[in-house]
């Protein structure tokens, strides 16, 4: 696996470590006011026990059903992204998640007794999910999505683990964590969660329809799309007012995906929606690359037309952010007018935008910037009307520049090669600045400092 797959893992871990530090500085504050503190929390999405849409009762399902139904749960949870280093050892654990402060190693969690959860019962495996405790009673970190998880029912947590049971055991013990003082510390855990974690099962709404509440369940529970789309408080938990309103991961953009027409995906049509999901590719406005395309791969393209369906039923209802967008990020750009072809065959000696565009994008993405190949995924997308180009920062489109795109789905494969190991920080910035202004936003500025920073970003 890709050093970058694990970007999103480390990031959120980084944001963990920070946030640790933030809790160590108000624990003083925090001891003689923790119960104003709590009551004071905003708003969250209703939650407590009870039973959930669109689930069948698991005294009628026989054991193939339950581990077949598990399967696809944990795909619409991702378990493997966050816990497989290694692609021949599903489910094994080890993915080194890098922090400033140290290294922590995700847990084997296939059934292998020894060094895996075979050992666990399924009481020990419900705690772990609902409320973020391990087996010997010790706080887990929120890089684990437990903040989510803790609102899937109790009978979709148990096929999980009833499909975990029947993946190979594997006999492997993650390296140990390696965190510094105060970050090793995971009681601390338990003061983060007084702020940031409210445990209880996800809630039907009875006003709503069925698929609205499916769409809730799984956005907010199993999928934990906020993890990287909602942005966060101070001290990195999620900011629940603002929902889904964009947010960071790995130095990406996880763009604003609420309705609004112009900061969020409101002039998406609900099949540009499906189709992304299900391909990563949405013709003619996104492409799904870095930690999106992942979640694709993994996870969304493995959803059935129903369950995606009311994914984007529950997006739509969410409240709309505009964060100030006076226009859609996938609205700007005019194809280059046939002026730029002057520029073609002339030396490419001086880190010139156009000149390093001809020679290493056009020959895929054209040099008017609107593609080729048709708009199927895998296809050349075009540069103009494409979020990545469009969007208030470069952010994206410099990892694209520097990762490329590798995303193989059951349909095709996307492959698009990495410029970072063959263009040097001045150079990628020089291509960005062209093709922001050229196809795209041309606010959204960058320079070769940005994208050493971007280089680094994990
Ligand atoms: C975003 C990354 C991420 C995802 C997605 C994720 N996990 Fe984890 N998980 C972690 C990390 C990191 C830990 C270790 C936390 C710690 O050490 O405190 C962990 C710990 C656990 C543990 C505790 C194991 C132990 O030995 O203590 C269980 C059980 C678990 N995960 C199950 C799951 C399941 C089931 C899913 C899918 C529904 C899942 N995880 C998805 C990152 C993730
Ligand atoms: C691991 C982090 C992560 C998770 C989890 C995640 N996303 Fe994303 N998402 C991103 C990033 C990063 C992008 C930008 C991708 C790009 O520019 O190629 C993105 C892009 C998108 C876009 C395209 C927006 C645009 O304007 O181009 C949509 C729609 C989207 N995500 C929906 C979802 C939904 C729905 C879920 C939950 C099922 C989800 N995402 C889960 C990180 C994530
Ligand atoms: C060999 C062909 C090829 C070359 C050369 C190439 N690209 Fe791409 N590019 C692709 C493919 C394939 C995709 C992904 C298509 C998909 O998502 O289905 C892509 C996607 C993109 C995206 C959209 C990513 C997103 O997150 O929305 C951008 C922006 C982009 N390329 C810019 C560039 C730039 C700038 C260069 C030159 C430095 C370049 N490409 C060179 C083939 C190429």
């Amino acid at each position: 696996m890709s050093a970058r797959r694990h970007a999103p893992v480390r990031q959120r871990m980084a944001r963990f470590a920070s946030a640790a530090l933030v809790v160590f500085a108000v624990l003083a504050a925090a001891y003689g006011a923790t119960h104003g503190a709590a009551a004071n929390l905003p708003a969250r999405v209703a939650v407590a026990a009870q039973v959930p849409p669109a689930v069948v009762k698991t005294d009628t399902v026989t054991q193939a059903e339950l581990v077949k139904r598990g399967e696809y749960l944990a795909r619409a949870g991702d378990c493997i992204a966050c816990h497989t280093a290694d692609p021949a050892r599903p489910f094994a654990g080890g993915v080194p998640v890098a922090t400033p402060f140290g290294t922590i190693y995700t847990p084997n969690i296939t059934s292998d007794p020894d060094t895996g959860i075979g050992r666990w019962t399924d009481a020990d495996f419900l705690r772990a999910m609902h409320e973020g405790i391990g087996k010997g009673g010790e706080r887990l970190y929120p890089a684990f999505p437990y903040v989510e998880y803790t609102r899937v029912t109790t009978e979709d947590v148990l096929a999980i683990r009833a499909y975990l049971t029947t993946v190979a055991p594997i006999h492997s013990t993650p390296p140990r964590n390696d965190l510094m003082f105060p970050f090793n510390q995971r009681w601390l855990m338990a003061l983060w969660n007084l702020f940031n974690f409210s445990e209880g099962r996800f809630v039907p709404d009875p006003k709503k329809s069925a698929e609205f509440n499916r769409g809730a369940y799984l956005v907010e529970g199993l999928a934990h799309c906020g993890e990287c789309h909602t942005p966060r408080n101070v001290m990195q938990g999620l900011r629940t007012g603002e929902r889904l309103g964009g947010g960071a991961v790995a130095g990406w953009q996880a763009y604003n995906i609420t309705p609004d027409k112009n900061g969020g995906v409101g002039h998406w049509s609900d099949d540009d929606l499906i189709h992304y999901l299900a391909t990563g590719v949405a013709p003619g406005r996104a492409n799904a690359a870095g930690p999106m395309a992942d979640v694709v791969v993994n996870s969304t393209q493995h959803l059935t037309q129903e369950d995606l369906r009311s994914i984007v039923v529950y997006l739509r209802s969410v409240p709309a952010i505009g964060g100030g967008a006076a226009r859609p990020r996938d609205s700007f750009g005019r194809p280059a007018p046939d002026d730029v072809t002057g520029i073609r065959g002339t030396a490419a000696n001086t880190a010139d935008g156009a000149r390093l565009f001809i020679a290493n994008c056009a020959s895929c993405h054209h040099w008017t910037g609107e593609g080729a190949g048709g708009r199927a995924p895998g296809a050349y997308p075009p540069l103009i009307r494409n979020s990545a180009t469009g969007a208030n920062a470069a952010n994206n489109l410099t990892l694209v520049i520097l990762h490329g795109v590798n995303r193989t789905t059951k349909d095709t494969a996307a492959f698009m090669p990495a410029f970072g190991p063959v263009l040097t920080d001045a150079q990628i910035a020089a291509i960005a600045g062209y093709v922001t202004i050229r196809f795209g936003n041309p606010q959204a500025a960058t320079s070769a400092e940005q994208v050493a920073k971007l280089r680094q970003a994990r």
